[in-house]
């Protein structure tokens, strides 16, 4: 008889990823994550029925019309995670400031970052949608974490993941043990495991970018797009070109059949427009976990110094050939 697939729960508990130690609040952290990933999912099913599709009439701090599900979700997280025992702060998309949890300090000393609704252009679509999501841990035991201790560079995360919205609702995440992913039965309400230590290919035939920014691109990247829609049948081009306006949906398929994703600087905004701490470092390092590469163009991303929780970052992700190819494009080497 075939074994049922492990739960998320099982899976943690067996595993021993988790470094000693921090075992018991991080995979509940990550438990919590599921929760709220199931929240969102039965919000998104029902949208188009119980009117919280559409905006909700203010413009958030990245100077975005917020949705009313970006707030929707974004309350979730609040609700899961105010009175939890993992986490002492919780920055968002959708809050100018962090919100700071003194009460579940010093127990809890993770600290989350997130964009709770990731590609909300597609809400009124039907399209998917999804949410990022990055932990570092506090590493001041005297005093409880102020807003400035959340921005820390990639190579500092201890879990990072997305959920996905799609045809079916998955969680993906790495403890720096490789990446592992999990699709939510929905008739049980459990995720099962089934994707197990995803690698992605070395070289993929897809690129993803919004290629409407062409005229704001600067030379190197213009050749680069160029280059990959040429023909040549010994690299495998021309590529085909896969985007769906949600960052998470666009890098789940890259991970797994590999490819490229660019959001890259522009001429007049040389920042690109994804953020770093909840959108870029948390997909990085993923991508990295499953043998990966994700730069800014010029340098990992997972290196790039954090100066605000908000601030923006060129990306480029994929497969590492890929991204060797558009580094040197934007570099000027090719
Ligand atoms: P968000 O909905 O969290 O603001 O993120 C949107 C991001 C990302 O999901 C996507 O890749 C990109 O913005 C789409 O931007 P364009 O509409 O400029 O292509
Ligand atoms: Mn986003
Ligand atoms: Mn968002």
């Amino acid at each position: 008889m075939g074994q049922f697939p492990l739960t998320l729960g099982r899976f943690i508990a067996q595993k021993q990823e988790i470094p000693p130690g921090a075992a018991g609040e991080l995979s509940s952290l990550l438990t919590q994550i599921g929760l709220v990933g199931k929240l969102i999912a039965q919000d998104l099913r029902r949208a188009g029925l119980i009117d919280i599709l559409g905006t909700t009439g203010e413009i958030n701090v990245q100077g975005e019309a917020v949705k009313k599900l970006d707030e929707i979700a974004n309350k979730t997280f609040l609700k899961v995670f105010h009175h939890s025992e993992q986490v002492c702060a919780l920055a968002s998309e959708e809050m100018e400031k962090p919100v700071l949890l003194p009460e579940n300090w010093p127990q809890a000393q993770y600290m989350l970052l997130i964009d709770p609704l990731d590609g909300s252009s597609n809400t009124d679509c039907n399209m998917p949608l999804g949410t990022i999501f990055s932990v570092v841990k506090s590493e001041r035991k005297a005093r409880m974490p102020t807003e400035d201790d959340l921005a820390r560079k990639g190579t500092e995360q201890v879990a990072a993941g997305y959920l996905l919205y799609g045809s079916s609702t998955m969680l993906v995440y790495t403890v720096g043990q490789g990446v592992h992913g999990f699709t939510l039965e929905p008739n049980i309400g459990e995720y099962l495991l089934s994707h197990a230590q995803i690698r992605i290919p070395v070289r993929g035939k897809i690129y993803g970018a919004n290629e409407g920014n062409y005229h704001k691109w600067p030379g190197g990247t213009k050749k680069y797009f160029d280059y990959l829609k040429d023909k040549d049948a010994a690299t495998g081009r021309p590529y085909s070109g896969r985007y769906s306006g949600c960052l998470v949906a666009d890098v789940h398929r890259i991970l797994l059949s590999g490819g490229i994703y660019l959001y890259p600087g522009e001429l007049d905004k040389p920042e690109g427009k994804l953020r770093l701490l909840y959108e870029a470092n948390p997909l990085a390092w993923v991508v990295e976990q499953a043998g990966g590469k994700a730069s800014t163009g010029t340098m990992r991303i997972l290196d790039v110094e954090a100066k605000q929780i908000h601030q923006r970052v060129p990306l480029i992700i994929g497969s590492a050939n890929d991204v060797c190819d558009a580094e040197e494009f934007i570099q000027g080497r090719r």
